[in-house]
């Protein structure tokens, strides 16, 4: 008692064991369940890969058919969150009103609380993969004033989000398939990540026996900063920032700065010292979908990729082995996309949800004690409140 491991930033405490992702930080690999990033990306769907993480195998012909029915007739909300939207100002930050939805569907959903039910657990885990994209669609849809978009079942789950975020009463729209298919490898590429800072937080508020949309509401605030989530946000605005490739080497000086607190966005991995593989997948994909959407002469892919070249040969990010990271080339694919960079960190947020709820799953589903760190208590000593 009174002895404790001090260890700031969890830089080597392992907080739990888990069967879920294996990263090798040094060689620059990701496996899920045991299967490589790059084979998942390359030949899974996003209800696929959903399904690996909830449950350790890839799905059969029947499972698949059986889970993804399961999503596609959850996706939509009550009316009443409809309601709910309105109390928000039209220029709130998408990642807030995420934070609060999503928190509040315990509000709406009570018949699938109890989590020592493991009927209520499956329900649950399924509800939050299928009405997440119909939130995140929801919240961009208030943002420019036009009316929600009822999901639509018959779509695959990334065509489903397209098809919310962009069709409106007034004219047909046809969902773009190279499009939907890159939305569906973001959403893989984002999946899971072991204990990053909003997986833990999701476990931690899990470990109280709180109910499981308190814990991915709990995720998504801690999502939201700029060194995690918000990243894909902040290396948009920072290519913006920089606007022409002649500012690019006062910008890496600026990073190299102890005494500016600027860093590079979407640069440095606290696991990876090499290239994040998920990074790799992303950028070969973003130089395919940009060609097939016509948009290779964006002036900000331009910067993207010459300021990685700079970087990676200096000897500031050499040494200190910073690569890129995974939303260093998200942001660009986005933007290509059409998605406004507000709504940037709630497209990880909707990938991730799947990771967020299978190692809630694990957990629950295996012993645990509740999360309760200890401290090096370093103030005052014991005084007495002054006489009057
Ligand atoms: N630009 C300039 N210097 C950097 C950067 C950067 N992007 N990242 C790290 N460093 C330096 C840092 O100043 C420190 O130097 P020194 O040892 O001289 O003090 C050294 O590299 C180690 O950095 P750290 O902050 O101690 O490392 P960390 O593991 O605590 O932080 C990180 C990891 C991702 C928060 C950090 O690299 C960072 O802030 N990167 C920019 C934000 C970003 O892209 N985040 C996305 C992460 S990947 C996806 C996700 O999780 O969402």
């Amino acid at each position: 008692h009174g002895v404790f491991t001090y260890d700031p930033g969890f830089m080597s405490t392992a907080s739990c064991e888990s069967q879920i992702t294996f990263i090798d930080g040094n060689k620059g690999i990701l496996l899920h369940r045991g299967y490589p990033i790059e084979e998942l990306a390359d030949n899974a769907d996003y209800l696929e890969t959903c399904y690996l993480l909830l449950y350790g195998d890839l799905p059969n012909a029947e499972q698949k058919a059986k889970f993804n029915h399961s999503i596609m007739h959850h996706t939509m909300v009550h009316q009443q969150i409809h309601t709910f939207f309105n109390g928000f100002r039209r220029d709130s930050h998408p990642m807030a009103i995420m934070v609060a939805v999503v928190g509040a569907l315990a509000a709406f959903y009570h018949d699938s609380l109890d989590i020592n039910d493991q009927n209520h657990r499956e329900i649950t885990a399924h509800r939050l993969i299928s009405k997440m994209p119909t939130i995140a669609a929801m919240v961009y849809k208030y943002s420019i004033g036009q009316p929600f978009a009822y999901p639509r079942n018959d779509l695959d789950y990334a065509s489903n989000f397209l098809h919310m975020m962009f069709s409106n009463p007034c004219e047909e729209y046809k969902v773009n398939p190279v499009m939907a298919a890159a939305m569906d490898k973001i959403f893989i590429l984002h999946a899971d990540h072991e204990q990053n800072a909003s997986t833990s937080t999701v476990r931690l508020t899990g470990s109280t026996g709180a109910n499981p949309f308190a814990c991915i509401s709990a995720g998504i605030a801690a999502l939201w900063g700029p060194a995690h989530g918000g990243a894909n946000e902040a290396v948009l605005s920072m290519l913006e920032e920089i606007g022409d490739e002649s500012n690019i080497e006062a910008f890496i000086e600026r990073a190299k700065d102890k005494n500016d607190p600027f860093r590079l966005m979407g640069f440095g991995h606290r696991v990876y010292k090499n290239y994040d593989p998920r990074a790799k997948v992303m950028k070969a994909h973003a130089d395919e979908v940009l060609k097939e959407l016509g948009q290779v002469n964006d002036p900000l892919l331009k910067i993207a990729m010459k300021l990685e070249k700079i970087a990676l040969e200096d000897e500031y990010f050499v040494q200190k082995k910073l690569y890129p990271n995974v939303d260093f080339y998200s942001g660009i694919l986005l933007r290509a996309m059409g998605i406004p960079t507000s709504m940037f960190t709630v497209i990880f947020a909707l990938g991730r949800t799947a990771g967020w709820i299978a190692h809630w799953k694990e957990m629950i589903d295996g012993d645990y004690r509740i999360g309760r760190p200890r401290q090096l208590y370093t103030g005052a000593t014991e005084r007495q409140y002054p006489k009057k």
